[in-house]
């Protein structure tokens, strides 16, 4: 690159704020001003929300070369970040959206890409945001949380590269308070994304798919995932928290806390609390110790999520306090090599699935409240247990797992002893600790060393640092074999997880039958959800469990395997749900996989009700698969299979008993029936007594669209959102299983239309877009309230042929979630140098040599100095380039306030002189042009005079005034 372009030049063409604020949601909350300085107010511990008015850049923005020993030397040096990572870069063009964000989602299919990434381009992409800090924040803990981005990302603050991330499904914090600037001053956040890398070899979105937060705390402050309350038995009926809170001081002196612990039940009445004191150095940290007991407290389980609230404070001199609340459980788990698992006691069969995280129309970034409807699906089919695979889920996953009853597998995604990766386990260790629905810490999937010694070793590392902050629940790893030989992981993990493998559980039992074990991960079956007939030209597979990957079982088969035997705690299928990526068995244009028992929007298979049969003890479970429309197909026959927890089915046709047979728990039931139309209907029955029944029949012609949404009414804080299915009704009103037809889709009112998807892998539809066509008959909006949305909105899908239809959906009003605006940018020329003073006039035009890094201050605006001696002195912009818009048409150099008398330079040419010493504004006409300016200022001045520059130097778009 030619070292005279734009790119090779420190940007100096600055984005500074002036005087409003605004988020991508257009919500303003300008920050206040500098308070007096009177008596200091005691600070509490805000969280607000980062998540608004981040700009976006698609694309790498390659950094400029550096050249040239000037630029080379402060490019060296904190703060001076260059090209898209610069404090002051031209990010105005870019797009505002808010997080969570994944552009991969965004973009189309293209063979090219990586089949397991769902033949999804990721690349690299950049994120900025601009924000002010109110000056009363001064002294207060500023503290930036960035809970994931996919996948690798480096972070600069205001110009100073502050923190790598090498781990897509880690979060991580970074101390602002050093870095902050207050008032009127811009702070600038960079992201630059590698996306390009890749952890999985399943879909892993790109970009910040996560929430982020800024936290003002006091510098006397309860560090984050500082506490560690998780209840413990000592008896029958008494429990005790062995409290552990983690303080640290930013301040200046030495604090002293009082640290106080309450707990709530969950009626929300105090039970017990308990208290401690610490002295925290400066800048150094303390752990508070202490326990609380607790007599009788309601037990959490999956089936009675009882959770009680933590509220912790700390308070220091001042009145100023650090609070922070979680829930927590009281339950106790153990893995019996015997017999399996127990929670409170209790012999509980684990029945789980495994997931990745991406859902129809928003890929990765997964809508809070997204998980709460994932979560109950599963628990729907009588799934128990969730392990997230291969990866540390959101927190915000983990809370529905709470409060909803869903026994958690954690898994790091990086198998690696070295420190930095130990310390991304530890990372999710900490903050997932007290969640009571993780029962299991896994330190690894499937890793090639996991029957070697080197692998023992790293284990072992790992469940030691492991156990160092957590010793109330079991180490595992999922092991996809090695399981026999001389060194494996088993030997060194408390619980052993089997991927597949299932005819070694036997054996393993045998030869270790004081280890327990249970399945990480079985089944791997594939299906389409609503197909019935495997069509290999078309990527299309048969949904009667008949089809598995080579290495895995079908869903009958591999439930079988672990229901039989107790000593085998339970197991994980792969998968609940389908996710992109993956399609084994197909490639394209197979996008999606087609393991899920429910498929990408949550949309059951056959799978899914199978697994109602064989996990579901406490209401009957009937259906019939397939649909009945087989026109075409008359006299011609149709597998029928009942689907049953009742250990007798009858089936009947149009009335016609077609038999009573025997329902095989595992494989179900199956009738070949020469189709004819008209009514098919199951009845369950047990000891000659009728359980249940249920019909499927035979539906006319679709005549109109129908909207069923989740939920019918939705917070209108921005963030609740809620899936709504898309179906079409016969003119009889029942649902028409084979009608795909596509529906468009408009919103009106306060929520947003923020993905479409209908579940087929093989699909290549946009799915942000405002049309797309339903597979099998159903299709799924997800509708997100718009921030302080309040009222009714509405949903309307329409399509050639049907009667449209509408959804009215109600949304709540309430308090808006508090959130730190975007700053609104100005252009600024912010880079500055200056020379010392002269007895002579120095050369205006002389530049400055490119070997003299040390003559001229770089300063920082306001930058008002005295003059050492009479004489004269400059102050010099480093080069900076127009915008566009003043590049086309001109603009003006407004200077706040210029102290002292000075002339003023624009390229060379002296275009202003102020003849006052007096502080005051200027302003010079900046001409058309798409070149580099300078603008030197060159101040006479007498002995210890002021002189500089105090306030900003904006560049406005306004026309420069007519020459006279
Ligand atoms: C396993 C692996 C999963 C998934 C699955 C597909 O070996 O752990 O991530 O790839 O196979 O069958």
């Amino acid at each position: 690159m030619n070292i005279s372009t734009f790119r090779s030049l420190p940007v100096v063409l600055a984005l500074f704020l002036a005087t409003g604020s605004a988020s991508a949601a257009g919500t303003n909350a300008p920050v206040g001003t500098a308070p007096s300085a009177t008596a200091p107010v005691a600070v509490k511990r805000e969280v607000l929300s980062f998540d608004e008015g981040w700009r976006f850049h698609l694309g790498d923005i390659p950094f400029p070369e550096i050249k040239g020993h000037n630029i080379t030397y402060g490019h060296a040096k904190a703060g001076n970040a260059s090209g898209a990572a610069a404090k002051d870069y031209n990010d105005t063009s870019w797009r505002v959206l808010n997080l969570p964000h994944d552009w991969a989602v965004e973009g189309s299919f293209d063979k090219e890409a990586n089949l397991s990434q769902g033949y999804r381009h990721r690349g690299f992409a950049w994120y900025r945001k601009s924000f002010r800090i109110d000056p009363a924040d001064k002294g207060k803990h500023l503290e930036l949380q960035i809970d994931g981005v996919s996948t690798h990302c480096t972070v600069w603050i205001n110009g100073t590269e502050v923190h790598h991330n090498n781990c897509g499904y880690t979060g991580f914090t970074v101390d602002l308070t050093p870095f902050a600037r207050f008032g009127n001053a811009l702070n600038t956040v960079a992201v630059r994304v590698d996306a390009q890398e890749q952890e999985g070899w399943w879909y892993e979105g790109a970009g910040m798919y996560r929430h982020t937060r800024l936290l003002k705390r006091p510098p006397l402050h309860i560090v984050t995932d500082g506490v560690f309350a998780q209840p413990v038995k000592k008896s029958k009926g008494t429990w005790e928290i062995p409290a552990e809170v983690t303080l640290e001081n930013s301040g200046k002196e030495p604090a002293k806390g009082s640290v106080t612990m309450r707990l709530l039940s969950p009626d929300g009445k105090e039970v017990a609390s308990g208290s401690g004191k610490a002295t925290v150095p400066v800048l150094g940290r303390s752990v508070v110790k202490f326990s609380i007991p607790v007599k009788n407290p309601l037990l959490w389980s999956p089936d009675h999520p009882a959770l009680y609230k933590v509220e912790t404070s700390v308070t220091s001199p001042g009145g100023n306090a650090d609070q922070v609340a979680f829930h927590c459980g009281f339950r106790t788990i153990r893995f019996d090599a015997e017999k399996g698992f127990f929670i409170n006691d209790q012999p509980l069969k684990i029945q789980g699935t495994c997931n990745h995280m991406d859902h129809a129309g928003v890929g990765t970034a997964v809508p809070d409240s997204l998980w709460d409807f994932r979560i109950r699906k599963l628990k729907e089919m009588g799934s128990n247990a969730y392990r997230c695979s291969h990866n540390p889920p959101p927190a915000e996953f983990l809370d529905a797992c709470d409060r909803l009853g869903m026994l958690v597998m954690d898994e790091s995604r990086n198998f690696n002893c070295a420190p930095e990766y130990m310390d991304q386990m530890r990372w999710m260790v900490r903050r997932d600790r007290n969640h009571p629905s993780v029962i299991l810490w896994s330190v690894f999937n499937e890793e090639p060393m996991q029957a070697t010694e080197q692998g023992c070793e790293m284990v072992r590392r790992m469940s030691a640092a492991v156990k160092e902050l957590d010793t109330t629940r079991p180490v595992t790893a999922a092991m996809s074999g090695g399981h026999f030989a001389p060194f494996n992981v088993s030997q060194v993990v408390d619980v052993v997880g089997f991927n597949y493998g299932q005819a070694g559980y036997d054996n393993f039992h045998k030869a270790h039958p004081e280890i327990p074990i249970m399945s990480s991960e079985d089944t791997s079956a594939f299906m389409t959800r609503g197909e019935y007939v495997t069509d290999k030209s078309r990527n299309i597979i048969a949904s009667y469990d008949d089809e598995r990957a080579p290495w895995g079982a079908t869903h009958h088969d591999g439930w079988k395997r672990i229901a039989q035997r107790p000593f085998v705690a339970g197991g994980f299928v792969w998968t609940g749900f389908d996710y992109r990526g993956e399609p084994t068995p197909h490639t394209w244009p197979s996008a999606g996989s087609f393991f899920g028992c429910m498929d990408l929007c949550g949309f059951p298979k056959a799978a899914f009700f199978m697994h109602q049969a064989h996990w579901i003890k406490d209401r009957p479970v009937l259906e019939i698969v397939p649909h009945w429309n087989w026109k075409g197909m008359e006299g011609k026959p149709v597998r029928v299979m009942v689907i049953s927890n009742a250990p007798k089915a009858e089936l009947f046709l149009n009335g016609k008993s077609l038999g009573e047979k025997d329902v095989d728990p595992y494989a179900m039931v199956s009738w070949e029936v020469p189709y004819e139309a008209g009514v098919l209907e199951a009845v369950s029955s047990k000891d000659g007594k009728e359980m249940a029944r249920t019909k499927v029949e035979t539906t006319g012609d679709g005549v109109a669209l129908e909207l069923i949404p989740d939920r019918k009414e939705i917070a209108g804080d921005g963030r609740d959102a809620v899936p709504v299915t898309v179906r079409v009704v016969d003119a009889k009103g029942r649902h028409v299983p084979t009608a795909s037809p596509m529906v468009s889709f408009a919103v009106e009112g306060p929520v947003a239309q923020i993905g479409l998807g209908n579940g087929d892998p093989n699909c290549h539809e946009a799915e942000k877009a405002n049309s797309h066509s339903l597979f099998n008959g159903l299709g799924q909006a997800i509708l997100q309230s718009v921030p302080g949305g309040k009222g009714p909105a509405v949903l309307k899908v329409s399509s050639p042929g049907l009667k449209e239809a509408s959804l009215t959906l109600n949304v709540r009003g309430v308090p808006a979630i508090p959130f730190v605006p975007a700053a609104v940018a100005d252009l600024q020329i912010s880079r500055w140098k200056r020379s010392a003073c002269s007895a002579s006039r120095p050369d205006v035009l002389a530049p400055i040599p490119d070997s003299d890094m040390n003559s001229w201050e770089v300063v920082e605006l306001p930058s008002v100095q005295k003059s050492q001696s009479e004489g004269w002195c400059q102050m010099r912009s480093e080069p900076f380039h127009p915008i566009e818009r003043v590049a086309d048409k001109g603009g003006i150099i407004s200077f706040e306030k210029i102290v002292g008398r000075a002339e003023i330079w624009l390229d060379g040419t002296k275009v202003a002189e102020k003849e006052q010493a007096t502080p005051a504004p200027m302003e010079i006409p900046l001409p058309p042009g798409a070149k580099d300016h300078s603008v030197t200022l060159l101040f006479h001045a007498d002995a210890s005079e002021d002189l500089g520059i105090s306030g900003k130097v904006l560049i406005n778009d306004r026309k420069p005034p007519a020459k006279k």
